[in-house]
């Protein structure tokens, strides 16, 4: 069985030099939770610029979804690249791009024919689907929720409501954006069922929102991510979306599913609304689709998508190469690595929550497929770091110990450590995650 190899203090001597450029002329507004340098990826490992080997559960924050260079994904990358490698799909045809738009339109829930709209990143798709909620029903009005993360450029940081940093000093953004509470199941009031509290969240969205300041006449969607991601893998009680969906129904409001960190196997699901049984008006997706290429895609029933030319467009969206790639990864997951994603998810979840028995400090365990999260206790200490000046929580201590065992992890929510590995990992090397786990929970 394959382990980490760690062979040199962390960071070492070639990542700290990397770092010091790095921190020269990098924007410091990026997050880092360790001093990772990566020289080379392959399928859940990596290695670093110092020969040290890492088990990566972070899948470039959910991204690699056939892991680090699949070497199906090479060769089509590469036999595009020899075709043509730009030519500007807003501009002109070809057809690889019509072979993905007919393999997402082939996935997406519901009847009826479906079109495609591309973009290079989730922020942008989210763009998309803003100007198109717009355009087509003309209204003006749009309702995201607390905790949501929808991108950072000015329109998805409209709905973005996670942390004020990423606000801060960048208003006024986009008007007519409302947040409304996400039935995140851990503010279930004791005397009330995960449904109740469900149902009560979207018959806000009427008494709070509808009754008291806005006419559903002016809201034109609802965007809403069918678990939180950025907001703590935030899985919501299963009646939810569906009362979502049928209170857009009633008012003609276009429900917008952001399943940009959610969608392309993850949850074991092609999408993750499927757990819920909807059928979103509009999906948007990045991140897993093209394993690692810049890739963005806004997917509409097709009577929505009724803007004329010129309405919206981009010059590298729907790129060649990443359509390459992103038909290849449709074909992996779907033949092999979502019922991979489903069955690893599941081995995980088990593993985490025995570790939950073991260890009072993990608090919750949550997420479906390979999207889990454990929650760690709130505590007022902070503790000292071993990369930074400043001190750090708990949550931050656990990473950066398995950081240093080999392990690599990201922090999602206030307090939550996420394991969003390739959906193509063995079962070996989540037990190897969940024995490193295991011993920086015993170290801490
Ligand atoms: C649910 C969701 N929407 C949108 C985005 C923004 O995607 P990008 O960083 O590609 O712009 C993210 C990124 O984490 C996301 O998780």
């Amino acid at each position: 069985m394959r382990k980490p190899k760690i062979i040199s203090p962390l960071p070492g001597p070639q990542a700290k030099a990397t770092i010091q450029r790095d921190q020269f002329y990098l924007s410091p507004s990026y997050t880092r939770s360790y001093p990772l340098v990566i020289e080379k990826g392959e399928g859940s490992w990596v290695t670093d610029v110092d020969k040290n080997q890492f088990l990566d559960f972070t899948a470039g924050i959910a991204v690699n979804a056939t892991g680090h260079s699949h070497p199906k994904v090479l060769r089509a990358i590469e036999k595009q690249s020899q075709n043509f490698i730009h030519m500007s799909g807003t501009d002109f045809y070809y057809s690889v791009q019509v072979d993905l738009a007919e393999r997402l339109a082939s996935v997406f829930p519901g009847m009826g024919p479906k079109k495609v709209f591309f973009a290079n990143s989730g922020t942008e798709s989210i763009e998309a689907a803003i100007k198109l909620a717009r355009y087509h029903t003309g209204r003006p009005a749009i309702i995201a929720f607390w905790n949501a993360f929808h991108g950072r450029t000015l329109g998805a940081l409209s709905l973005t409501a996670s942390k004020s940093v990423q606000r801060n000093r960048f208003l006024p953004l986009v008007p007519e954006i409302y947040h409304t509470n996400f039935p995140d199941p851990r503010n279930c009031p004791t005397n009330m069922s995960a449904e109740a509290y469900a149902s009560q969240c979207v018959e806000n969205i009427r008494e709070q929102i509808f009754h008291k300041i806005l006419n559903p006449k002016q809201v034109a969607a609802i965007v809403v991510e069918p678990i939180q991601g950025e907001g703590g893998y935030i899985v919501p009680p299963k009646n939810f979306h569906a009362e979502l969906q049928a209170l857009c129904h009633e008012h003609d409001i276009l429900y917008i599913v952001d399943e940009i960190q959610s969608g392309f196997g993850r949850t074991g699901k092609f999408f993750a609304c499927e757990h819920f049984g909807v059928e979103p008006d509009i999906i948007t997706c990045a991140k897993g689709i093209a394993s690692g290429l810049p890739l963005g895609a806004m997917i509409s029933r097709a009577e929505i998508m009724n803007w004329p030319p010129g309405a919206h467009a981009s010059t590298f969206g729907g790129n060649p190469v990443a359509c390459a790639a992103a038909n290849t990864t449709f074909d992996l997951v779907q033949t092999q690595y979502m019922a991979n994603a489903q069955k690893q998810g599941e081995f995980l979840k088990t593993g985490l929550k025995e570790l939950k028995q073991e260890f009072a400090v993990i608090r919750d365990v949550r997420g479906l497929g390979l999207m889990l999260a454990f929650e760690i206790e709130k505590k007022e200490q902070k503790y000292p770091s071993h990369f930074f000046d400043h001190e750090i929580t708990l949550r931050d201590q656990i990473i950066e110990e398995a950081f240093l065992a080999g392990l690599l992890l990201l922090p999602c929510g206030q307090n939550a450590v996420r394991l969003s590995p390739a959906l193509n990992i063995h079962q070996e090397e989540c037990e190897v995650a969940l024995a490193i786990i295991k011993k920086v929970l015993k170290k801490i």
